[in-house]
């Protein structure tokens, strides 16, 4: 048990996916895993742990934010010996190619800040996925015909923006969609040496306004668990 995180030693899997949302957690791991058991639920933050094609996998809740994912990843990592953490969850879109419903593979992760900020000081470091699950990913949406596109993404702090300056220079910039944990993934995986990546589904997009619609929600999400897990577990 560490603080945030009520799980036994051996309860947690090697390979981590981690949903912002503990009750997305809560449906992949009852669509796509075998025998999941719940391992966590302190303060609701649900994690769950089955097999996927015979592989050992836990699905975990982040929260919402780079503060809370830093909490779960680092406890995942230290605590429970996670090696390869794959963040599945949702985004905006910020380039007029991405759609609503495609798949960002997230390649790096810019940011304003990160709870790491306070050991970089003045060092812009640059968050990016681990090159072997980024290549995966990529394959495994090819394969299923996944509308996917693979490059930079930005983790921000703010949900209700009042800085739309900001998300400007981003889109400028070729960043594909914003989203509010990967970079610190990113940056502790670095840090742990373990492999590390972000896979978004795009359900909103801040061009055109364009969100997706509730019902459609379950099947594109669910394209991205797979993703996950193929990626997780390739070669
Ligand atoms: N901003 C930040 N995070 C998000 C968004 C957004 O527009 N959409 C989904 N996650």
């Amino acid at each position: 048990m560490t603080v945030h995180i009520g799980a036994k030693p051996g309860d947690i899997a090697e390979t981590v996916l981690m949903p912002g949302d503990p009750y997305r957690a809560k449906w992949a791991a009852e669509t796509f895993l075998q025998d999941a058991v719940c391992v966590n639920e302190v303060r609701g933050m649900l994690g769950f742990t089955g097999t996927w094609k015979g592989n050992r996998v836990t699905i975990h809740g982040s929260g919402m934010g780079m503060p809370s994912l830093s909490i779960y990843a680092n406890e995942l990592i230290r605590d429970y010996g996670a090696q390869t953490l794959i963040r599945i969850g949702s985004c905006g879109g910020m380039q007029d190619s991405v759609k609503v419903r495609d798949v960002i593979v997230a390649m790096t992760a810019s940011s304003l800040s990160t709870p790491s900020s306070g050991i970089f000081k003045e060092l812009n470091f640059a968050p990016c996925a681990d090159w072997s699950l980024l290549k995966a990913a990529v394959a495994a949406a090819e394969a299923k015909g996944t509308p996917t596109h693979v490059g930079g993404i930005y983790s921000s702090d703010v949900f209700y923006d009042e800085r739309a300056d900001l998300n400007e220079q981003m889109t400028r910039h070729g960043i594909l969609g914003v989203e509010m944990e990967a970079a610190e993934l990113y940056n502790l995986a670095a840090r742990h040496g373990r492999r590390a990546l972000a896979v978004l589904t795009v359900s909103d997009h801040l061009l055109t306004g364009e969100a997706l619609p509730s019902e459609d929600r379950e099947r594109s999400f669910g394209d991205m668990v797979e993703i996950a897990l193929e990626a997780a577990f390739a070669g």
